[in-house]
């Protein structure tokens, strides 16, 4: 592979998609084309991973009740959520999580089991196949926006309980429930920004040079 830029059109689109790719939790019902659903699945599969660990697992969710077995369990979990926000708790309430009912797919992304095996970058960060998962999930992300597709990610949920739902060993792990499909529209803005729940913090407030600096005050819920 030559180390040639892409063009000014693919360099855009690269850009295009990082701004416009959104956490959606608004669906149509309409199905996901097998071939776009293996496209993305095969874009997460290409994700960089500590090691070369290649730690994610997808588990499609075909069966209708084990889709409303899953939502009960993020409604459970959004409950004791807004309990554990105090103040913000009715507000919290009011916002939209999930579109697990809704969306074309729902995937469960987990962390294969047997992890401890590998040491190669996870020796002190065990947590490095949790971030090879994240970003095989972003992988998967960006190239539903590119697809027209949205994605939302779930996270809302009792570990122990999808495990024992989806019968995952015991030493795997869920990390997000992914909900996938088509949208009427992408939110301009993130949705958390347009309810008013938080602000995108400016990129001089968390970039420092040469040691960390507590210069800008930035807002913490
Ligand atoms: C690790 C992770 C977990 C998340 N879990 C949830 C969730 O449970 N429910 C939800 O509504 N959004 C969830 N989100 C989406 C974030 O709320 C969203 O990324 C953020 O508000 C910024 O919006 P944007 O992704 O549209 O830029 C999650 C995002 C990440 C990266």
């Amino acid at each position: 592979m030559k180390a040639e830029p892409y063009s000014p059109e693919e360099i855009a689109a690269v850009y295009r998609v990082i701004y416009e790719r959104r956490d959606m939790r608004h669906f149509l019902p309409d199905a996901v084309e097998p071939e776009i659903l293996q496209r993305l699945l095969n874009a997460a599969h290409h994700a960089p991973s500590v090691g070369f660990m290649q730690p994610w697992r997808f588990i499609r969710i075909t069966s209708p009740e084990l889709r409303q077995q899953i939502h009960v369990l993020v409604e459970q979990e959004r409950i004791v959520t807004a309990q554990a926000l105090g103040e913000r708790s009715d507000e919290f309430m009011k916002l939209k999580v999930e579109g697990i009912l809704e969306c074309g797919e729902v995937l469960v992304a987990a962390l294969c089991e047997h992890r401890e095996q590998y040491v190669f970058g996870r020796r002190t960060l065990p947590e490095m196949d949790v971030a090879s998962l994240s970003c095989a999930i972003q992988n998967m992300w960006l190239a539903a926006r590119a697809e027209g597709l949205g994605l939302g990610w779930v996270s809302m949920f009792e570990p122990e309980a999808l495990k024992t739902l989806l019968n995952m060993p015991a030493d795997s792990q869920p990390l997000a429930i992914l909900c996938l499909g088509h949208v009427e529209q992408f939110y301009d803005k993130p949705m958390l920004e347009q309810e008013n729940w938080a602000n995108l913090h400016t990129l001089e407030s968390v970039l420092f040079e040469n040691s960390w600096q507590n210069v800008t005050p930035i807002e913490t819920l």
